[in-house]
């Protein structure tokens, strides 16, 4: 989702799909990305697959993602938790525990927890914005010839598109990540929109300074 291009993409539009291999080769993509799944179809089948906990393929994404409907920065407001559909296999190297629109120009799409008092614990009672504050906005970006909420990064070249799994209060939204014009890898992950999660925005990043030894990623130096 966050960190490194990957080097393929499927691209489904209506009932045409195409893999991009590197930005050189259009070959013809596996027939699940022809489905023409229903939106409450598609909601149904990724709130099972979230409520499993289970590991599920971009490429039986694809199609899901395509379905469902768009939403507005507006309906997008607030404090996620989220996680990604990797069958919980792989630990977070930042504790990431989710995302916040606070407004158009405030966002923190990584928010995470700090390293406990001792080495390989976590912290769940802090969550801050990892590197730091606000480093996204929010806006109305067509993809797929659809309008929907998006993530744009300030200082690296990924967005965030999200569409609706599940409307309302406790709203949960589909991100799917597009960096550089490729999927990135994870390329999907799913946001539950929380109520009472205060965020520290004064925590001091202790997985960049001091003498804690989390190994930090690429983004916090680039951004
Ligand atoms: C913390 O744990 C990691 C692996 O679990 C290890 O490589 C590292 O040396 C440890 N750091 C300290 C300060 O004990
Ligand atoms: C973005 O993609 C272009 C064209 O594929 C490539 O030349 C460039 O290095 C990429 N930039 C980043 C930051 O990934
Ligand atoms: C790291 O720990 C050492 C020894 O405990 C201390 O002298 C030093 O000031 C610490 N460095 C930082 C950046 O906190």
């Amino acid at each position: 989702m966050f960190f490194s291009p990957s080097i393929s993409a499927a691209i489904c539009s209506g009932i045409v799909c195409f893999s991009i291999v590197g930005s050189t080769s259009v070959v013809p993509s596996p027939p699940s990305c022809q489905v023409n799944m229903d939106g409450p179809a598609a909601q149904q089948q990724v709130l099972r697959h979230i409520s499993a906990g289970e590991a599920v393929p971009a490429e039986a994404l694809h199609p899901l993602w395509s379905a469902l409907p768009p939403l507005s920065v507006s309906e997008a407001i607030g404090t996620y938790r989220g996680g990604y559909f990797d069958g919980g296999k792989k630990p977070s190297p930042i504790n990431w525990f989710g995302k916040q629109i606070a407004s158009e120009n405030a966002v923190n799409p990584l928010l995470c927890h700090p390293p406990g008092p001792t080495n390989g614990t976590v912290n769940k009672d802090v969550i801050f914005p990892y590197p730091r504050k606000d480093i996204a906005r929010a806006r109305n970006v067509e993809h797929q010839g659809v309008v929907t909420a998006t993530i744009i990064y300030n200082k690296v070249p990924l967005m965030d598109y999200f569409r609706v799994v599940r409307p309302g209060k406790d709203l949960l939204i589909l991100g799917k990540s597009d960096w550089n014009g490729s999927l990135a890898e994870p390329a999907y992950f799913w946001l539950e929109r929380v109520e009472g999660v205060e965020i520290k925005f004064d925590v001091t990043n202790p997985m960049v300074k001091g003498n804690v030894t989390i190994k930090h990623i690429d983004f916090a130096e680039k951004d």
